[in-house]
């Protein structure tokens, strides 16, 4: 897919002139399943993601088209309700728009993209940053990147249902090329952290197993999260967030936490401090030190946090194998989709090979391989 076939894609199907808007996916470097519990996150928008195609059609009907899928649906704007499937994604948005009282008309819209779908790259924040930015503009609705986040996030809790964390839209919205963003989650503050690896690359490597944050098991992480923090606010003194709140001091209160939520809170403990020592470390060039913190963090996921998969657990233990390889983990809401890896640059094709070609034998899957390149937020694409 690209900028060109979703413009014809318009053309063929409504036959007036739209405009185009690009909206990324998301990498993330570290700080995993903390974005809902008071952590720090790294993310980056990638080249990866969703073109719009968008024009008003003086009516009060939406009219979508996705190109992946091949599949129409329309809507008055005037009933806009959950359904289920991919529309949720964009009524959802709608609907953010609807109960600020701004003011839209009908419109019609294509869009596609080469954001792989279940991938952990966020094709669901691309989808809803989307549009969100198209209507703001189309329709001169005055919102800030920050707020149409926040929204875009708020659009997910309501029809899609998934209690997701503000890291994907945020990442979407405010990404900038060469950068990735050290954002603060329970303040919004966050700054840009340029993306010099020198002599090291960002491969991701996807296992092909779907995910699917719908599944019920994120927002059960969630809750479980809810319910040991709300535990460890009983037994500590002066706790406003997981932040106060050292792995140790879980650790001493693993029987009165039980042993589901003493996992899950020990995780999150970790990854705090992790993504805190790893943002200095991005910015000193420890690129070595830096990739066993990912390591680690898999290591947290897999057996803590619980949210890996045989997949991802073998593509880690190979990427382990290679020397080239200096951190490696999975990547996004866990359950399938891809690892990210920091690999030198020399071979990171040639080892790459070996592991998809170790996984083949293994599961029968071909895994795909991109290197990542990080792009602008979601934006105009200004002359088509
Ligand atoms: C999904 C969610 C994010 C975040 C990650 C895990 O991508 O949308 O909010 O929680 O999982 O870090």
């Amino acid at each position: 897919m690209s900028s060109i076939k979703i413009a014809e894609k318009f053309a063929e199907k409504f036959g007036t002139t739209p405009r185009l808007f690009f909206s990324p996916g998301r990498i993330n470097l570290i700080g995993e399943h903390i974005d809902y519990n008071d952590g720090y996150v790294m993310p980056g928008a990638t080249d990866k993601g969703i073109w719009f195609a968008v024009a008003p059609n003086a009516t009060d009907t939406a009219n979508f088209y996705s190109a992946d899928l091949n599949e129409a649906y329309s809507t008055p704007l005037t009933t806009i309700t959950p359904v289920e499937g991919w529309q949720n994604y964009l009524l959802g948005v709608i609907d953010q728009v609807q109960k600020r009282e701004l003011t839209i008309q009908g419109f019609d819209c294509v869009f596609g993209g080469n954001v792989p779908i279940g991938a952990g790259m966020s094709s669901s924040a691309a989808v809803e940053c989307g549009l969100l930015f198209a209507l703001n503009e189309i329709f001169e609705l005055q919102l800030q990147r920050t707020t149409m986040a926040t929204m875009a996030q708020k659009a997910e809790h309501t029809f899609p249902g998934v209690k997701v964390g503000i890291m994907d839209m945020f990442a979407s919205l405010m990404g900038k090329q060469n950068n990735v963003i050290l954002l603060d989650c329970m303040t919004l503050d966050y700054r840009y952290l340029p993306l010099d690896l020198e002599e090291y690359s960002l491969v991701l490597i996807n296992t092909k197993v779907k995910h699917s944050l719908a599944t019920g098991e994120y927002n059960q992480r969630r809750q479980q999260c809810q319910e040991g923090f709300a535990k460890l606010q009983t037994l500590l003194p002066n706790v406003k967030s997981f932040r106060d709140i050292k792995p140790e001091e879980v650790e001493k209160h693993k029987a009165e936490l039980g042993d589901v939520n003493y996992k899950r809170c020990l995780y999150v403990t970790q990854e705090i401090e992790r993504t805190q020592k790893a943002a200095v470390l991005l910015e000193d060039n420890e690129q070595e030190a830096f990739g066993k913190l990912m390591f680690q963090t898999h290591e947290g996921l897999s057996q803590l946090y619980e949210v890996s998969c045989k997949e991802l657990d073998f593509l880690v233990e190979q990427a382990k194998k290679h020397a080239s390889i200096i951190g490696s983990r999975l990547m996004g809401g866990g359950f399938g989709g891809c690892t990210i890896n920091l690999v030198h640059k020399k071979d990171w094709a040639e080892v790459a090979e070996k592991i998809t070609t170790a996984y083949k034998q293994e599961f029968d899957i071909d895994a795909e391989v991109y290197e990542v390149a990080t792009s602008d937020g979601t934006h105009e694409i200004v002359g088509g």
